[in-house]
């Protein structure tokens, strides 16, 4: 199934090879599926994990700014210009970003990405724009740039403009106008979002590349110890219920994460039958939230992800985070329950949290990080 998604060609001089995420539905390059797509390769093919994230470099700018969508050979669709963050119809990438994991992949699947100028320079670019305080957090201007497009989480901060309704191309076109640059968006009175699970591959990409780790910034800053999960911040703040989802759990992938808060996350949030550990594990909103909605995805024929299927790159995350924490039995159990509903499903966008029923985009390169369960090999970096 990756190899049906696999593109090699030439642009403009410059050589590309990466996986659609999947044929048909995307049919470009998207930043974090070809990490993740890069991460499962290595299994069968890693010159291509090698040639996959060498392809995003390929793209960058001399700044090192990486887009969340690159359009290598053809340019984004009328229709999907509406909602695309592009300036103008010809360009070749989009001005939003996704979350840069791409130091982590490289460290997952090729070396060390401290030796790669290249990799080292979209870091900066991240870090000069996006860490808007300078604790080490980084902001957002966009649902989709969280990659999470569609999560309730978003709904009080952007409300009727969120990702997936009728008035999220007004959102574009403003944010447009003001040219995607967040400090612009911050002056005309935002919103912009620190995220917490955006800021977890912030926070793994840094540690891939030998860089001080953010993990205490992120406590500092998001985790509620109340509730015992982490929460995003807004700005400006948001008033009323912000829906807790996966993202929420998030930063038990991190390696540094101090025990007694991965423990507290595992044992009040994931392993509750009533929240995430569904029969399918884990849903990517909380099956207790109102806006839990595990089998329909659509609004008036838009498509709204994230709102309670099961996607197997949190699965994997959070998986790896079990396994770290001790949590072996909760961890195989994990595997036991997802596997075989890939075997069964094929490699589909996500699933049915209580199913297993396959929903979404097929042939989804991402879902292939099953593989790396399967195997038993967690993506875990060596700490120095
Ligand atoms: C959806 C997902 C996003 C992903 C894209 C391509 O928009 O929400 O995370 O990158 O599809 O697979």
């Amino acid at each position: 199934m990756l190899e049906q998604g696999w593109r090699e060609g030439e642009r403009a001089g410059v050589r590309f090879a990466y996986t659609e995420p999947s044929p048909g539905r995307y049919p470009w390059q998207w930043y974090w599926d070809s990490c993740f797509a890069a991460i499962a390769w290595r299994h069968f093919d890693p010159a291509r994990s090698r040639a996959e994230l060498e392809t995003l470099l390929g793209a960058a700018e001399p700044d090192g700014f990486i887009g969340h969508t690159i359009f290598w050979e053809r340019p984004v669709s009328w229709k999907r210009f509406l909602f695309y963050n592009v300036r103008s119809r010809g360009d070749f990438m989009t001005r939003t970003i996704q979350p840069p994991v791409l130091a982590y992949a490289w460290r997952l699947a090729v070396g060390d990405p401290a030796e790669v100028p290249a990799i080292a320079a979209h870091h900066d670019w991240v870090e000069r724009e996006r860490d808007l305080e300078g604790d080490g957090l980084l902001w957002v201007i966009q649902p989709d740039e969280t990659g999470l497009d569609a999560s309730p989480q978003f709904d009080p901060v952007w409300g009727r403009r969120a990702h997936g309704l009728p008035l999220f191309p007004l959102l574009v076109r403003r944010n447009r106008r003001l040219g995607f640059d967040i400090r612009r968006v911050r002056e005309a009175g935002g919103p912009i979002l620190c995220g917490a699970m955006t800021n977890v591959l912030h926070g793994l990409s840094r540690l891939a590349l030998g860089r001080e780790s953010i993990t205490p910034a992120l406590v500092e800053r998001l985790w509620d110890e109340r509730a015992g999960l982490f929460r995003d911040e807004a700005w400006p703040q948001v008033s009323g219920h912000v829906p807790v989802t996966w993202a929420a759990l998030s930063p038990l992938a991190l390696p540094d994460l101090p025990g007694a808060i991965g423990r507290r996350i595992v044992e009040e949030h994931l392993l509750d039958e009533s929240r995430f550990w569904l029969p399918v594990p884990p849903s990517s909103v909380a099956a207790d939230e109102p806006a839990f909605s595990p089998s329909k995805d659509t609004f008036l024929g838009l498509r709204r992800y994230w709102r309670g299927p099961t996607w197997i790159n949190s699965a994997w995350l959070l998986w790896a985070g079990l396994l770290r924490l001790g949590y072996e039995e909760k961890a195989r159990e994990l595997v036991d329950r997802i596997a075989p509903v890939v075997e069964r499903e094929g490699l589909r966008e996500y699933y049915d949290p209580y199913s297993g029923r396959g929903m979404g985009a097929r042939d989804f390169a991402w879902s292939a990080l099953v593989v790396d369960m399967v195997l038993g090999e967690p993506p875990s970096l060596e700490l120095s």
